[in-house]
């Protein structure tokens, strides 16, 4: 498989974190830090927080995503927004299937697809989580899991519509642990997602799709993961928040 082919992605994922104020604060400071980044550089944000994030980044290299959204278009779905909606305010990006999502919020492998497919629908970029429990780890199961669980969210989406997917790999013993896994593990189960991709398409797009690591990515592990050969990037919660830990995962990415 050839890396090269391949541009990494960098996403910050803020979680339920920054004021609008703070927001505009956080993107002016990360700003000069990544602007000469070889790689795709992306945070993803509040939704309340996206008209400022946006107004931040403008002129810069930084895109705007979301962190989630709803599968209709629009109706009586108290507290949700649709990825029309976020389309429309400019959004880029949208996670879907964080593994917070699916443990606090009843997010299943199904609502997982239906809000892929809306979020291509709309035309955004779509980051996939995908990852394991510590339990279905030391059973052995991790890789069967994360097989099914990219095969189910990529359900009805065409190899064209691969080029807006992005799968990441966020095992959850990991996040927000400071547990990070091992280069070898990240790189084993990305590549067992690239497998996934050749089985449903083919070849030319398994080699094409960006494949991330997210979990306690840092400054200091951030090289050696995205070193790896089917690491293209990385999904970063805590790290995101500090703009030179942040920039430092960029660098790293830059230089593949
Ligand atoms: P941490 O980087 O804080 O472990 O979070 C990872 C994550 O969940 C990104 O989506």
């Amino acid at each position: 498989m050839n890396k090269a082919k391949r541009k990494a992605v960098i996403a910050g994922n803020w979680k339920m974190n920054k004021t609008p104020a703070e927001a505009k604060e956080l993107i002016t400071a990360i700003a000069p830090l990544v602007k000469d980044a070889g790689c795709e550089v992306v945070a993803c944000v509040p939704y309340v927080d996206i008209a400022a994030a946006q107004e931040a980044a403008k002129g810069t290299n930084i895109h705007i995503g979301a962190e989630n959204c709803h599968w209709e278009k629009s109706g009586a779905f108290t507290g949700e927004i649709s990825a029309e909606m976020l389309k429309a305010c400019g959004v880029e990006y949208v996670i879907t299937g964080h593994s917070e999502r699916r443990t606090y919020f009843g997010d299943t492998d199904v609502t997982v697809q239906k809000r892929t497919r809306a979020a291509l629908d709309a035309g955004l970029t779509v980051i996939v989580c995908v990852g394991e429990y510590l339990e279905q780890r030391e059973q052995g199961i991790t890789g069967e899991l994360v097989a099914l669980q990219t095969k189910i969210a990529l359900g009805g989406v065409t190899k064209e519509e691969l080029s807006r997917i992005i799968i990441a790999y966020e095992p959850v013993w990991a996040i927000g642990t400071g547990r990070t896994a091992t280069a070898a593990q990240a790189n084993e189960v990305c590549a067992i997602i690239r497998g996934v991709i050749a089985e449903l398409y083919d070849a030319d797009a398994a080699e094409a799709v960006t494949i991330q690591y997210g979990g306690s990515m840092n400054a200091g592990n951030a090289a050696e993961l995205v070193a790896q050969p089917d690491v293209d990037g990385g999904l970063i919660g805590g790290a995101s928040l500090k703009p030179a830990d942040f920039a430092a995962i960029v660098e790293a990415a830059t230089k593949g």
